[in-house]
């Protein structure tokens, strides 16, 4: 299997972004794939770089058994379109905002919920102004988009 560089981005990378990335590396650490992915997250903002998750999104995460403890929030930068083939939206705005930055490049650009099998709501809602069921509910909506987003990168990637 050829190796794929997957971005998550949201709007702070303090919340939905590090889960889906941490979720996607215990997804790809349990099928036993790590050397075929390189995986990362970031913000198009950067009002939190530098920053650990989100607390709330962090205890959700633990409980789970999806350590963020390692994630430092940064913001997006020119050259994560040529580092990565596939950038992952949380929201539309996300993907606008990374359309806009991407102009020549050749990364594909999709939002996580393009891989929803439950719902058809196109965005992952941000839970950072929202109260503390928000956090457990996000999870859960990225943990069952990541794992349709993993089987369909697997059934393209084998030869
Ligand atoms: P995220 O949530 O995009 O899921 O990380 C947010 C975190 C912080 C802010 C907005 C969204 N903020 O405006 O500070």
């Amino acid at each position: 299997m050829k190796k794929v560089a997957v971005l998550f981005v949201c709007l702070g990378n303090i919340c939905r972004s590090p889960v889906a990335a941490g979720v996607f590396k215990h997804l790809v650490k349990e099928r036993g794939l790590e050397q075929s992915f390189l995986i990362d997250s970031c913000g198009t903002g950067n009002w939190h770089s530098g920053e650990t998750a989100h607390s709330e999104t962090r205890r959700v995460a633990t409980k789970r058994g999806v350590s963020l403890a390692s994630h430092r929030a940064r913001q997006a930068k020119q050259e994560d379109f040529s580092r990565f083939q596939l950038i992952v939206a949380m929201d539309r705005t996300n993907l606008r905002d990374l359309k806009q930055m991407a102009r020549n490049s050749s990364a594909r650009l999709v939002t996580l919920r393009e891989y929803d099998p439950e719902d058809t709501d196109p965005d992952v809602p941000d839970p950072f102004y929202g109260g503390e069921d928000g956090f457990e509910t996000v999870h859960d909506i990225i943990h069952r988009c990541c794992e349709k987003l993993l089987d369909s990168l697997v059934e393209e990637l084998e030869p």
